[in-house]
């Protein structure tokens, strides 16, 4: 009787939310139809065009509603006074949605997405995101052009410090977290922010890593590699996505109807809209598929973009091409339809103006602050540490010789895309160090030489201040615009002199341990062997210095994992952990093997790896059942031990291999991962269940299938260091 009241309650709750939503939508839909059916044709395309910036020209156009968008205005007032403009002298009052790239924070500013990724921990990101849209959508946001989601197998490609790495379910994850935490709960809601999954698709396979490059791979690599990231998207509600500058195979991913329009619209049912990027409609000109913008903007809206970002494309002009029936008027009609739908979705058509109240107190508040330091800290990776050398003892410790041209830099912690970041709520490392240390340790900090220029003249204070200390702490790595947008780079190695500073130190014979921050990962073979630990800090953002301090002290125990793989040398690029095995693979003791001659195959930091200051040792993989038909669920644990002397967090991966297939399978794929809190001595059975149905691939016939035969199944601290049991899908027949 219980049981069935139960049930009953538990019906019409879901009954009420399912289908208040659905009289919600279809409110909506009403509304849209009602506009959509007054609307000039000017004021259509208006509303598919989005400028940046403000000035009087764009004012007047506002008022004629042939902007309905625009991005890169900011400030509570002037988002107000410009949405005033909008809804009282406009025609039909359409409000307008107002963007912003907040990528990793507004004010209060995190860790570049890199960096967090390498933290495995979605839930602090998620909430990372969430901040990001509280503060930015008090002062006025409405739209995040975030999270990026593309996948990057090449550090020399700048923007690879915007996204999640290299892998395709970490990626998924991670896109999933940060959609929700941008969008929130209610997209209503003022605090909460459209989110945008950027850069519809394959941007990061950009040909030898130049940024905007040509793009080709086969349908089988978009859609298992680069595609997954984006439905994860897709499948947390993302109301917008925007499609990338580059070309896949020939036709630019802003004119692609087959990614677009087939499998984005069609094939997952995506009902939010498309924006372009910068002027990608406009570039189709350039890339040599359209002769003038008028033809691109046609290629563009066929395609399936809705919006057009600066391109000037989407214009009055296309009215012709309607009349004569080159162009289809339901596909703008379609176009305006999945705008205005998102701005009744946002909440804007009744509350169009951002309340000031909202900001007081908001903007980087402690408990923001506070999360900063706490993402900074778990994105930290230990890359090496030698003889135990960190943390630092405090007890033998009087003097650290602080050197390097990032060690007291308050611009690079802010990274890419610092938004409203501000240098002056930045800590630096020496300022964190300052802090950890009062007076008990004689810091002496010594500039040593430039990111980039190549001047040594600074060489011998440093030299100095190292032979005065017991040890060396050097802050060195790239500057905040080495990475991002338009920052790719041939050469990975550290830039300018840093590296022969290094050596030089070295000769001192003085423990040293690197603090590297960067936006990708660095080759770091010439210095690697100089040096006793290395701590990668990426950019970590405003709580920098603080994060790094608590990792060396051993106030915070790292536990970092990357998420994309640190080669030997730029040569080896493309390098990836979940590669084919070809036909002869890497042994390096036959000459016919796929190898190099004259470098290992095999990267200096694998994808996964990271350190702690306790050791894990792993035991005992276990599969409950090793028989499976493709609608089981596969159960598989190992034991994790904290065989050490301090607590600590291990992020525990779980991977496979489809032995044999129709097509090559790569020799692992990541499926899982955990982060498991383990005290001193503790051990914790780790268990991970994966559905038959996620080991499915796209076959001969390119069809989403599990094969039934052999698999191995892995569990591991990296993608290297694992142990390895097996099982089998078996088929009903
Ligand atoms: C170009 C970048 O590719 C994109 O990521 C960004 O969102 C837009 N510019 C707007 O700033």
């Amino acid at each position: 009787m219980k049981l069935s009241f139960k049930i009953l309650l538990t019906l019409t709750l879901v009954i009420t939310v399912v289908f208040g939503q659905h009289l919600k939508d279809v409110e909506i839909e009403v509304k849209v139809n009602d506009l959509l059916r007054q609307m000039t044709f000017a004021e259509k395309v208006g509303q598919m065009t989005l400028f940046s910036g403000t000035n009087k020209r764009y004012e007047q156009m506002i008022r004629e509603g042939k902007i309905g968008s625009l991005l890169n205005v900011i400030g509570m007032e002037e988002n107000n006074r410009i949405q005033k403009i909008a809804i009282e002298e406009s025609r039909l009052g359409i409000p307008l949605v107002i963007g912003l790239d907040v990528i990793h924070g507004y004010r209060t500013i995190f860790p570049i997405p890199l960096a967090a990724s390498a933290s495995w921990d979605t839930v602090l990101i998620r909430r990372a995101a969430e901040i990001a849209a509280k503060e930015a959508a008090s002062a006025g946001i409405h739209w995040t052009f975030a999270p990026m989601v593309d996948i990057a197998r090449d550090a020399r490609w700048g923007r690879i410090a915007e996204g999640a790495g290299e892998d395709p379910f970490l990626g998924s994850a991670v896109s999933r977290a940060q959609v929700l935490g941008f969008q929130g709960e209610d997209l209503a809601d003022p605090l909460t922010l459209l989110a945008c999954a950027k850069h519809y698709v394959g941007y990061g396979a950009a040909e030898g890593g130049r940024d905007y490059n040509t793009v080709d791979f086969s349908e089988r690599t978009l859609r298992e590699i680069y595609l997954p990231s984006f439905r994860a998207a897709v499948d947390a509600g993302v109301g917008t996505l925007m499609s990338a500058f580059n070309e896949i195979g020939g036709v630019p991913a802003s004119a692609n109807q087959f990614t677009l329009r087939n499998i984005l619209k069609e094939e997952w049912g995506f009902d939010g809209f498309v924006v372009s990027d910068w002027n990608s409609i406009g570039e189709l000109v350039a890339h040599g598929i359209a002769k003038d913008r008028l033809e691109a903007g046609v290629k563009g809206l066929t395609a399936g973009i809705d919006m057009d970002m600066e391109g000037r494309c989407y214009t009055t002009d296309m009215e012709a091409l309607v009349a004569d029936g080159t162009l289809l008027e339901e596909l703008i009609d379609d176009a305006v339809r999945r705008i205005l739908r998102m701005k009744f979705k946002l909440g804007l058509f009744e509350h169009s103006y951002i309340d000031e109240n909202l900001q007081k107190g908001l903007i980087l508040h402690q408990d923001h602050i506070q999360t900063a330091l706490e993402l900074a800290r778990e994105s930290i990776v230990l890359l090496k540490n030698e003889d135990g050398v960190l943390p630092l003892n405090r007890k033998e410790l009087n003097t650290i010789a602080l050197i390097g041209p990032l060690a007291d830099d308050k611009d690079a912690p802010l990274g890419t895309w610092r938004c409203e970041g501000k240098r002056e709520d930045v800590i630096t490392v020496y300022e964190g160090l300052k802090n950890k240390f009062g007076n008990d340790v004689k810091i002496i900090y010594a500039k040593g030489c430039d990111v980039k220029n190549n001047s040594r003249s600074e060489f011998n204070k440093a030299l100095k201040a190292a032979r005065k200390a017991d040890i060396v702490v050097m802050v060195m790595g790239e500057s905040a615009d080495m990475s991002g947008e338009a920052a790719s780079r041939a050469n990975l190695n550290l830039p300018g002199v840093q590296a022969e500073l290094i050596n030089a130190i070295a000769e001192t014979k003085k423990p040293v341990v690197l603090v590297l921050m960067n936006g990708r990962p660095l080759t770091l073979s010439n210095v690697e062997s100089k040096v006793t630990a290395i701590v990668e800090s990426w950019h970590l953002g405003i709580q920098h210095g603080n994060a790094v301090a608590d990792v060396l002290t051993g106030d915070y125990n790292p536990s970092g994992k990357l998420t994309v793989t640190f080669p030997r040398s730029a040569g080896q690029i493309p390098i990836y952990y979940n590669h084919k095995n070809t036909g002869r693979p890497g042994d390096p003791d036959t000459k016919f093997s796929s190898k190099y001659i004259d470098l290992p195959s095999s990267p200096l930091y694998p994808f996964g790896y990271g350190l702690s200051y306790t050791k894990f040792k792993y035991s005992d993989i276990k599969v409950l059942n090793n028989r499976l038909l493709s609608t089981d669920e596969l159960v598989v644990s190992a034991n994790v031990k904290n065989t050490g002397k301090r607590a600590g967090d291990e992020v525990v991966q779980l991977y496979i291999r489809d032995i044999v297939g129709s097509v090559t399978r790569p020799v692992k794929e990541l499926k899982g991962f955990q982060r498991v809190a383990l005290e001193a001595g503790e051990q914790k059975t780790v268990q991970f269940r994966v559905s038959v149905q996620e080991l499915s691939f796209y076959d001969s016939d390119m069809k989403y299938t599990v094969e039934p035969g052999n698999f191995s199944v892995m569990i591991g601290g990296n993608s290297v260091e694992v142990l390895t049991t097996d099982f089998k899908v078996v088929s009903l027949k």
